[in-house]
């Protein structure tokens, strides 16, 4: 991991009034622009997911990256 940032999981969607377009999901959890990739992921095995956003919307992204619909939420922190 680079430098000394701890991934930042949480167990709760990270809900984001989003726009329409590409976006970078982060899933290493390093970036400081949650729920963004800001290249923090570099030297590490993770890679960010890349999602469509057709039309504005309010999304729920997985903040505990334990979804199996990533990189949406699905529940799954409620069981963690
Ligand atoms: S900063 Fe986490 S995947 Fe890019």
């Amino acid at each position: 991991m680079p430098g000394s940032k701890e991934p930042q999981y949480q167990k709760k969607p990270i809900v984001v009034n989003e726009t329409a377009g590409t976006k970078f999901y982060c899933l290493c959890g390093l970036s400081e622009n949650q729920p963004y990739c800001d290249g923090s992921h570099k030297g590490t095995n993770c890679s960010p997911v890349r999602v469509e956003i057709k039309e504005d919307r309010r999304v729920a992204y997985c903040g505990c990256r334990m979804s199996k619909e990533l990189p949406f939420c699905d529940g799954t922190h409620t069981y963690l």
